[in-house]
């Protein structure tokens, strides 16, 4: 009858395509999405290379579909504790399970995004290359565990991925018609290594006077940039180290202020490279290595053969602190090569663009402590509290977190546990909650040491309580009596009704200190499913699971 397939609306590859012998399948499993952004350029550069290439989310893919690939790379973070991504719990699960079975045709590598100050680094991108081995798979080239300055490595484990594809994968550039790829969300013209200059409009802070905490409530404003967020979002910031940290390191190991050096083809002073470019006020492994050797320090030598004492010495030294184990004099390229390059902080962003419109609002924790009697700071937080005046200019670019969603309906209620900082989010939440004017029950826990001086933003959960847009506060002022109060025990003093709250398809979200806050919490919640919904705590902790993977529990942890 002459009706072609086009006309249908269902678009079809003419016969003479040229179909490729094998594909090559690209996974990540992202938590902030920067996994998605190494996928993401994996894909392009295997485009370029005529490599026909799909790029999937791994909670979008089935593990039983692995036994159709052929060649496959994963790109995949680690959670904190050597827990995969949330996206990828399923995949992982399975695949430890075995449930795949023989993967005889697979040829495969894994690209494993992660921070070595944590103990399990990279964990999930070794269970992944180890699980894939063992079902049989072969490994076209090793993995790498890639640090928090991830880029350069990623950029040439790519590089080799591809040109070992090439040869198998090629073909003709066939019409644009094979499969149809999503192509990713940009977050507009300005990125990580595009930075928009913006300027900071307020920096204030909220505790007290007599608070232990410096917490400043700050305002970037995004005018003309076209950068746009939502909540749940990061706020990426670019920072210069301190001027007067930088001169007392180069005083240290005898380098001159003025020596040149290259940094990304740019040429520019020590000086300038170490203000700019360079890690400073974070210790790392591999700069206490480095230093070990070429001072012979023996105290740094002892500690490079023990990684949980060195994981526990970075965490309290900066780079002076390690260079001031033993003075010794550096050539400027042993200096250069001993340290890491500086990656931007990452800060939940504590506005909606529905209320801020073109600005987005930071509630940051200036970080300050001692080092042997003297002053130490957080290279961003001291930077955007202490360094760039009002009227200032920070480098910034929008990270999206799909991972940190309010609900797309707004009748569905929301629990908000955030502590400390942890607030940042919520404060997000509840601006857009209160634009869209949605009906959800609101309910927010909130702890800090003091009432008086540690209550941030006391004023405007008045002001929505007094709305009626936040139903519930519940707060946990730690140091106000004798025994210690946190956001854990008010959510079990408060189980039965938490958990009738989840019965009615409440969303759950944590934010806020990783390494105790969140597994307390997360403890206190299966404890809670268990005792008001009458369960064992094998079917609590299931609960608890399907909560997760429903998307219902969703945790910014740092
Ligand atoms: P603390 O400092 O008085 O011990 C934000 O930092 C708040 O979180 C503070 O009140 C802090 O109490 C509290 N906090 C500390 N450890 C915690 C934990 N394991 N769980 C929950 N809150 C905690």
């Amino acid at each position: 009858y002459g009706i072609s397939q086009q006309s249908q609306g269902v678009a079809v590859a003419p016969a003479a395509a040229v179909q490729p012998a094998a594909t090559l399948t690209i996974l990540y499993a992202s938590q902030t999405g920067n996994a998605k952004g190494v996928a993401e350029a994996l894909k392009a550069q295997a485009d370029a290379a005529g490599i026909q290439a799909g790029l999937f989310n791994v909670a979008d893919f089935k593990v039983k579909q692995l036994k159709k690939e052929t060649h496959l790379l994963i790109v995949t973070s680690t959670n904190g504790e050597g827990e995969p991504p949330d996206d990828a719990i399923e995949f992982h699960k399975q695949l430890k399970a075995g449930k795949v079975g023989k993967l005889d045709g697979l040829h495969y590598a894994v690209l494993g995004l992660g921070d070595s100050s944590y103990e399990f680094f990279c964990q999930t991108a070794k269970d992944f290359d180890e699980y894939l081995a063992n079902a049989g798979g072969k490994r076209l080239l090793d993995r790498i565990d890639c640090d928090v300055d991830y880029d350069a490595a990623a950029e040439s484990w790519s590089k080799s991925a591809i040109s070992l594809l090439e040869d198998a994968l090629k073909v003709e550039q066939a019409a644009a018609n094979g499969a149809v790829v999503s192509l990713p969300q940009t977050a507009g013209v300005y990125s990580k290594k595009k930075p928009y200059q913006a300027e900071l409009i307020t920096n204030q802070k909220i505790t007290g006077r007599d608070s232990d905490k410096d917490i400043r409530h700050i305002e970037i404003s995004l005018e003309g940039s076209g950068l746009s967020y939502q909540p749940g979002d990061a706020l990426g910031v670019w920072f210069d180290n301190d001027p007067a940290l930088v001169d007392a390191l180069l005083a240290q190991v005898g380098v001159a202020a003025d020596a040149k050096v290259k940094v990304d083809d740019e040429v520019l002073s020590i000086r300038e490279a170490l203000i700019r470019h360079y890690e400073l006020t974070q210790g790392y492994a591999s700069f206490v290595q480095a230093y070990a050797e070429l001072s012979g320090a023996k105290k740094l030598l002892k500690l490079v053969e023990d990684k949980a004492a060195l994981r526990e010495y970075c965490a309290e030294h900066q780079i002076l602190d390690i260079a001031r184990e033993k003075k010794t004099k550096l050539t400027v390229e042993q200096l250069q090569a001993a340290l890491r390059r500086l990656t931007p902080r990452l800060y939940s962003i504590a506005s909606s663009q529905a209320e801020v419109e073109e600005e987005v609002h930071l509630t940051l924790g200036v970080v300050r402590f001692e080092q042997k009697g003297e002053e130490r700071s957080g290279g961003a937080s001291s930077f955007l509290a202490d360094r760039v005046a009002e009227g200032g200019q920070v480098r910034v670019f929008v990270e999206h977190n799909d991972n940190f969603r309010l609900p797309a309906n707004g009748d569905t209620p929301v629990i908000m546990v955030g502590p400390g900082t942890g607030i940042a989010p919520f404060r997000a939440f509840m601006q857009e909650r209160e634009a869209q004017d949605a009906a959800g029950q609101n309910w927010l826990f909130f702890g800090n040491p003091h009432f008086t001086q540690d209550f941030l933003y006391q004023i405007e959960w008045q002001r929505y309580v007094k709305s009626g847009l936040l139903n519930k506060v519940s707060l946990a002022f730690s140091r106000d009596q004798a025994e210690k109060v946190y956001v854990q025990h008010k959510l079990r003093e408060q189980g039965a009704e938490v958990y009738a709250w989840l019965e009615q398809g409440a969303h759950f979200y944590v934010c806020g200190d990783a390494n105790q806050m969140a597994k307390d919490v997360h403890e206190a919640l299966i404890e809670l499913v268990a005792e008001h919904g009458g369960q064992s705590r094998e079917q609590a902790e299931e609960y608890v699971d399907a909560l997760r993977s429903a998307k219902r529990y969703q945790r910014d942890v740092y």
